[in-house]
């Protein structure tokens, strides 16, 4: 066992070999899912060259109320110092709350988000053939798959989380918490709470820059083919925006090859709703992207479908987009695809980090196995339809990643 392990409550689970991936169960479901996205990485390891040495560190709001700590002392110096890359089921949980009112669990996630400068909150948004969404709660086919194929960058460590996020990684390396300065708000009278909305440009200029990056990666936008960045803002309104569009407009100038367009938050809800098709890569400031990333889950089938990375230069985290859902916790029934996915996104990144094609090809091949599950829509859950429970799922998309594996 390594040196910080000896300073957290860890349940180590030692596979010898060269990434050290951390788990953050967290609260709720994220718990059970969590176990199908070990599944995975235990299925890559006993059939490639790859291993994997897995740290799962007990954590969140839940944790919070039965110990007084969301995880224990030296869990953020473990995650930064001792970690390739991090799983993080779920955080928050019913009446978890702090003293000073924020979200207990908040030092997990939002601490790591800010505390490691994961600038990016990566959201790739993407409708596998089989897969229905639920309207009016009857399953249905209404967007065409092919043509939902689109990733959202949400900036991730600035706009209007800024003072939480970095309260949250104050709190998560033991220093003394951020408070904004106060300020006053002429014709407002009585009790005022205000979080301030602050945009920088080297905050916007490095997110917009990735979104670039990778849309060199991607296949264009399903409509057309065409690598586009979409700049999404309300820069009619903020000032914020109007900095983050400049920022934009920079950044487009060096990529003249990438097709460019803007649109309002507001009217981008109807665009995405009505024409997905139209996107390929998309950035926006923190919680626009946010809200969006949740509508945007409803494309693809739900929030069970919906896997994220949170990457910045040296650290990343990944997750699914869905909360702890308690009330479907201890059930064996959410879906725990987004987790599977967000391991795809991890081997993808750990791939790109260490020049490994292989494990990009790895998560490939996760990506492959979930697509043959879908398509092949016997063992579903509940959320799309089906009756399987959430290891059932995990097992068989598992034994399809282990079959494509061992055949090469
Ligand atoms: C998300 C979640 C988080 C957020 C919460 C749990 C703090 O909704 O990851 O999208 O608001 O960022
Ligand atoms: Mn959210």
């Amino acid at each position: 066992m390594n040196e910080g392990c000896v300073h957290v409550e860890v349940v180590c689970r030692q596979i010898m070999g060269e990434h050290r991936i951390t788990v953050l169960p967290g609260d709720g479901t994220g718990r059970e899912v969590a176990l199908e996205a070990q599944r995975i990485l235990d299925t890559i390891a006993a059939n490639t060259n790859h291993g994997f040495e897995q740290t799962v560190i007990p954590c969140g709001g839940q944790h919070y109320l039965s110990t007084g700590e969301e995880w224990a002392e030296g869990s953020f110096e473990f995650c930064r110092d001792e970690t390739d890359a991090i799983f993080l089921g779920a955080i928050g949980y019913p009446g978890a709350r702090l003293p000073n009112g924020d979200l207990a669990g908040g030092s997990v996630i939002l601490g790591l988000r800010s505390g490691l400068d994961l600038f990016a909150n990566v959201r790739p948004i993407k409708l596998y053939e089989g897969v229905p969404h639920k309207i009016h709660g009857e399953f249905r086919q209404i967007w065409q798959p092919g043509m939902v194929d689109m990733t959202i960058l949400r900036e991730n460590t600035e706009g209007l989380y800024h003072a939480l996020l970095r309260r949250s990684a104050d709190r998560a390396q033991g220093r003394p918490e951020y408070e904004p300065e106060p300020m006053t708000f002429p014709g407002l009278e009585g009790e005022v709470a205000y979080d301030p909305r602050p945009i920088s440009a080297n905050g916007s200029r490095r997110l917009i820059e990735m979104g670039f990056e990778i849309a060199q990666t991607r296949n264009g936008a399903p409509v057309d083919g065409v690598r586009r960045v979409s700049c999404i803002d309300k820069s009619n309104v903020t000032r914020g925006c109007q900095l983050f569009r400049r920022t934009f407009e920079g950044v487009a100038a060096r990529y003249p090859e990438t097709d460019v367009d803007y649109g309002y938050i507001d009217a981008f809800m109807q665009w995405i709703t009505r024409s997905p098709e139209h996107y390929d890569t998309v950035v926006t400031s923190n919680m626009f992207g946010d809200i969006a990333t949740d509508l945007g889950a409803v494309l693809q089938g739900g929030m069970g479908m919906a896997a994220s990375g949170n990457v910045g230069a040296a650290h990343a985290f990944f997750e699914p987009v869905h909360g702890s859902a308690p009330k479907h916790a201890g059930q064996n029934k959410v879906n725990p695809i987004a987790s599977i996915n967000s391991i795809q996104m991890m081997m993808d990144y750990l791939g790109r980090k260490t020049n490994d094609s292989d494990l990009i090809e790895v998560g490939r091949l996760i990506d492959e196995s979930v697509a043959d599950h879908l398509k092949d829509g016997k063992h579903l859950t509940y959320d799309l339809g089906g009756t399987t429970s959430c290891s059932a799922v995990g097992e068989s998309i598992a034994a399809r990643l282990a079959a494509k594996l061992s055949e090469r």
